[in-house]
């Protein structure tokens, strides 16, 4: 085996993101060594991760970045040269029936990492951002200057998080970088948030929650083009700077439901129209010059993305029933006591 020459750290890598982030990267550079620090909360399922549970180059850690005796052992014995921090509470509805685990986690972990890489020192430190920071955009789309107007207890605490790490960088010098990405759509994404929750009730025959009038904007990301854009930042972006990974994939939410029932052959009496959510973002957009000029562009179409994405929903009836049904969550509980 060619020699390790990079530890990176990545927490939350038991996620959707971040699952797809370690397999790209454990394929793309084989010679990086990757710890994965994750806390296994209800959408950390270390399943995502079995194919690569004895691989040499990855190691998992079950704990929480905002547990500092915890960061600043990880950053004292490993010795990571890059951190991508992707940890976070990250389902919106969730945030306002309950917001304190996302200032925990979003906020406060933040704060313990930037810690740990100030008193340890690294190469790089990328914070996963989001298109949510911005709030709703009623018309354009916002470049990395535009101001902050976060609407959710969600966003707001992810939106604390950029200013936090902003000012390490220009207080403290630390090598930080922001990526602020869309809607990230394709394979691991817990079946909570729109695409997967829809694609699995009409498989297990369940009706579809549509909010309100269903004409809410995103902007969608394939999963692996927001992995490649993070790769890109990681390697050739410059510290200090943010970086937004827009899709230029904008649509409402009646048309992301239209291409699922059409795919599954299912009619529109599926729809379940129910109230909207409290403070809903009529419309999420970025503008993605600056990457552009880095020399990234999204690769997958989003009927090529959707396509796969709900492919995959079909051949992994297992994976997302079980994490339907709390199998996974028994599971954990037993084997990874605190
Ligand atoms: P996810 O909810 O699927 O996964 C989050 C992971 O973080 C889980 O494995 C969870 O166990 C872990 N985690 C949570 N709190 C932790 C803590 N305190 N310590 C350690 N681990 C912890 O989320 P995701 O969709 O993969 O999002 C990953 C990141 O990307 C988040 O920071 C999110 O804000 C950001 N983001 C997501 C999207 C999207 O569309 N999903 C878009 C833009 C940005
Ligand atoms: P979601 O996947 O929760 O992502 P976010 O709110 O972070 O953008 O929701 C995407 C859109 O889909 C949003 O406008 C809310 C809507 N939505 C529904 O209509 N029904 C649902 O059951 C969910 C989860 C979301």
């Amino acid at each position: 085996m060619a020699k390790l020459n990079k530890t990176i750290l990545i927490t939350g890598g038991a996620g959707f993101i971040g699952t797809n982030f370690i397999h790209y990267i454990l394929e793309k550079y084989p010679r990086y060594r990757i710890i994965n620090l994750d806390k296994l909360t209800y959408a950390g399922n270390l399943a995502n991760l079995a194919d690569i549970s004895n691989n040499s180059r990855y190691q998992f850690i079950k704990g929480d970045i905002a547990d500092e005796t915890t960061v600043q052992r990880i950053f004292k014995t490993k010795k990571p040269q890059i951190v991508v921090n992707f940890a976070a509470e990250s389902h919106v509805d969730r945030s306002i029936l309950d917001p304190q685990a996302f200032m925990r986690s979003n906020i406060f972990g933040v704060y313990i990492l930037l810690e740990a890489v100030k008193k340890y020192g690294i190469g790089r430190f990328i914070q996963i951002s989001t298109d949510e920071v911005y709030g709703s955009v009623a018309k354009g789309k916002p470049n990395e200057q535009a101001r902050l107007l976060p609407s959710s207890p969600y966003s707001s605490a992810k939106a604390s998080a950029d200013l936090l790490c902003q000012s390490y960088y220009k207080t403290f010098h630390l090598p930080i970088l922001i990526t602020r990405s869309s809607n990230n759509f394709g394979p691991w994404q817990y079946p909570e948030k729109l695409i997967p929750l829809f694609i699995t009730n009409l498989l297990e025959n369940k009706p579809i929650p549509l909010y309100g009038t269903g004409k809410n904007i995103r902007d969608w990301i394939y999963v692996i083009d927001n992995c490649r854009g993070i790769d890109l930042v990681w390697h050739k972006g410059k510290i200090g700077e943010i970086y937004n990974l827009g899709g230029y994939n904008e649509k409402n939410n009646l048309e992301i439901t239209n291409v699922i029932l059409d795919k599954l052959n299912k009619n529109k009496s599926w729809i379940k129209r129910v109230a909207d959510r409290p403070g809903h973002d009529l419309r999420y957009a970025l503008n993605n010059q600056k990457i552009r000029r880095l020399g990234w562009k999204p690769i997958y179409s989003f009927a090529k993305g959707m396509r796969l994405t709900i492919d995959w929903y079909q051949q992994h009836q297992d994976w997302w029933t079980k994490i339907k049904s709390g199998v996974y969550r028994q599971y954990y509980k037993k084997q990874y006591k605190k």
